[in-house]
């Protein structure tokens, strides 16, 4: 296991799955991914996790992005799992839970915090975009839900400013007006590039209009 980092390629694997065997270059083909640990099968917080990230499935589609949940228990387990968020939360789980009893994934992409819990994964995400390189990380407590609305916000936010000379401010949405990079001097190019306009609140804090809207 070596500590994952921003920008670092993420790790393939090959591992069972509730959709059969996955291995993950594969899976993920050219579409961005969204890899998620969860502490155990049959847990109210993984429940909801795992049934709200169904219910809004297609906005993960929308963005190109294929999502796969991991958990260190088995097939079976995750298939009688499945038959329960399906019933409690609405939902139709259409994504694969890799069967991890092994702990291959959990320990290549360190999802175990031994001081936190000796055995059960933490609530880790990891962004992989199509290059699969890793975007973004974010560790959560066994004890608090994770907010999938922030996943796709900020995979709206990496999608935007790979695209465009932009940065996201504070709490920025879809549709909100965004930042100029501050490495962009050429007001030729800026003209072009923002045709817009931008206000200049300090001559580093550029605001304009979301480019692409
Ligand atoms: C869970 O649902 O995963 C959970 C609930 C309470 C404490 C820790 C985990």
């Amino acid at each position: 296991m070596t500590t994952l980092r921003l920008g670092d390629t993420a790790p393939d694997f090959e591992q069972d799955s509730s959709m059969g065997r996955i291995r993950l270059y594969d899976y993920l083909g050219d579409s961005w991914g969204v890899l998620f640990s969860h502490p155990a099968d049959f847990t109210p917080v993984c429940t909801t996790e795992l049934g709200y990230t169904a219910l809004v499935s297609g906005e993960f589609a929308k963005r190109n992005v294929k999502v796969l949940a991991v958990s260190v228990d088995d097939v079976d387990s995750h298939n009688r799992w499945i038959d329960d968020i399906n019933d409690t939360q609405n939902c139709e789980v259409n994504y694969p839970i890799l069967a991890d009893a092994d702990r291959k994934v959990a320990t290549l992409y360190d999802m175990i915090h031994p001081n936190a819990d000796a055995t059960a994964t933490v609530r880790s995400v990891f962004v992989i975009d199509p290059a699969k390189k890793i975007r973004l990380i974010i560790t959560y407590p066994a004890s608090t839900g994770r907010n999938f609305d922030e996943i796709l916000r900020v995979i709206d936010s990496l999608q935007l400013t790979d695209n465009h000379s932009v940065a996201t401010p504070v709490n920025w949405k879809h549709g909100d007006d965004v930042i100029i990079v501050p490495s962009l001097q050429d007001e030729e190019v800026i003209k072009q590039k923002f045709p817009k306009g931008y206000v200049a609140v300090r001559p580093y804090l550029r605001i304009t209009p979301q480019p692409d809207q």
